[in-house]
């Protein structure tokens, strides 16, 4: 069974090939306007959403198929009344695959562990690859190539995304530096650090973890952030993260320290005047929207891939 859970499972040559199909399916949408007919997607959400669950919904629509939104929180399971198990087993009877947006990244493999369809992470705490499948399409679109693009990455490195580009990054020949706060709730997790690194040897992409945000941005091509309240995140922490995190904001003066051609990107939902001031995400560097529209036509490149189309 194929599935998407983490880009660390994920072959080298699938990923390149999925970026590559994202942008053919850009270029001529129609090509692909049949190619799930009558199939379905389940779509579970234990966290809220706006991108993932509009892009895969369209997605589906768009290629002939329909997709279920499925509230966690009305659901048996959702009510401790059911397993993820038989939740799984049972939804694998009536749908073609399952996108789900939980907590616990060990649930989503439990889920997939139990599927008999298709299942794709839509993101969990620790990785988002559907978000990094479609930022590194943005990345190959506005660069032209992947190979020896820098990114930086600045802010709350324990997070989702960070991992998720890491991976990615690594997989595919980039530059992947991170500026963060010391500390272990602030630095991606060590296993994916060395998943990346040794990936990393094989690419010849490089991969530095550090805590000066300036260092982080020199030279880079991207300059990339993420919020610094992740939904999983106790509103408890805010006033502590916030001042930990402040140093890594990103402005127009740290943006300078990066070429002159770098863009800045964000996976969304942004908070502005906190992870980057307002004058970033609104300026002319910033692609946050067409990275978020990209989002769509990656969904579409992942459940053709998947699906075995
Ligand atoms: N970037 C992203 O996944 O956004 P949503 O949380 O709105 O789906
Ligand atoms: N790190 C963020 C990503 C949102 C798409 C979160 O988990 O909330």
């Amino acid at each position: 069974m194929r599935h998407l859970l983490s880009l660390a499972d994920w072959p080298r040559e699938w990923i390149e090939e999925t970026i590559e199909r994202g942008l053919q399916i850009k270029r001529d949408p129609a090509r692909v306007a049949r190619a799930l007919d009558g199939r379905v997607l389940l779509m579970l959400f234990e966290k809220p959403s706006l991108r993932t669950r509009l892009s895969f919904e369209v997605a589906m629509l768009q290629m002939g198929g329909h997709a279920i939104y499925y509230d966690l929180g009305t659901s048996p399971l959702g009510k401790g009344k059911e397993s993820l198990a038989d939740t799984a087993r049972t939804a694998s009877r009536y749908v073609d695959a399952i996108m789900a947006r939980l907590f616990r990244q060990a649930d989503l493999e439990e889920l997939a562990a139990h599927a008999s369809v298709p299942v794709i992470n839509g993101l969990t705490d620790h990785e988002h690859p559907c978000q990094v499948l479609g930022d590194l399409m943005t990345i190959r679109e506005k660069k032209g190539r992947l190979r020896g693009v820098k990114l930086a990455y600045v802010g709350d490195g324990h997070n989702n995304v960070t991992h998720s580009l890491l991976l990615g990054g690594a997989a595919v020949g980039m530059h992947v530096s991170v500026g963060c706060p010391e500390g272990q709730e602030y630095e991606p997790d060590a296993t994916v650090v060395a998943r990346a690194r040794a990936m990393a040897r094989q690419t010849g992409a490089g991969i530095e973890i550090g805590h000066d945000p300036r260092a982080a941005v020199a030279e880079a091509d991207i300059v990339y952030t993420d919020t610094w309240m992740s939904y999983h995140i106790s509103p408890k922490h805010r006033a502590e993260r916030e001042r930990r995190l402040r140093p890594f904001q990103v402005t127009a003066d740290l943006m300078r320290e990066a070429r002159p051609d770098a863009l800045f990107m964000h996976c969304l939902p942004a908070e502005r005047g906190a992870e980057m001031t307002d004058d970033v995400i609104d300026g002319p560097q910033s692609i946050v929207f067409d990275q978020a529209e990209n989002r769509l036509h990656i969904q579409k490149a992942i459940l053709l891939r998947l699906l075995g189309q």
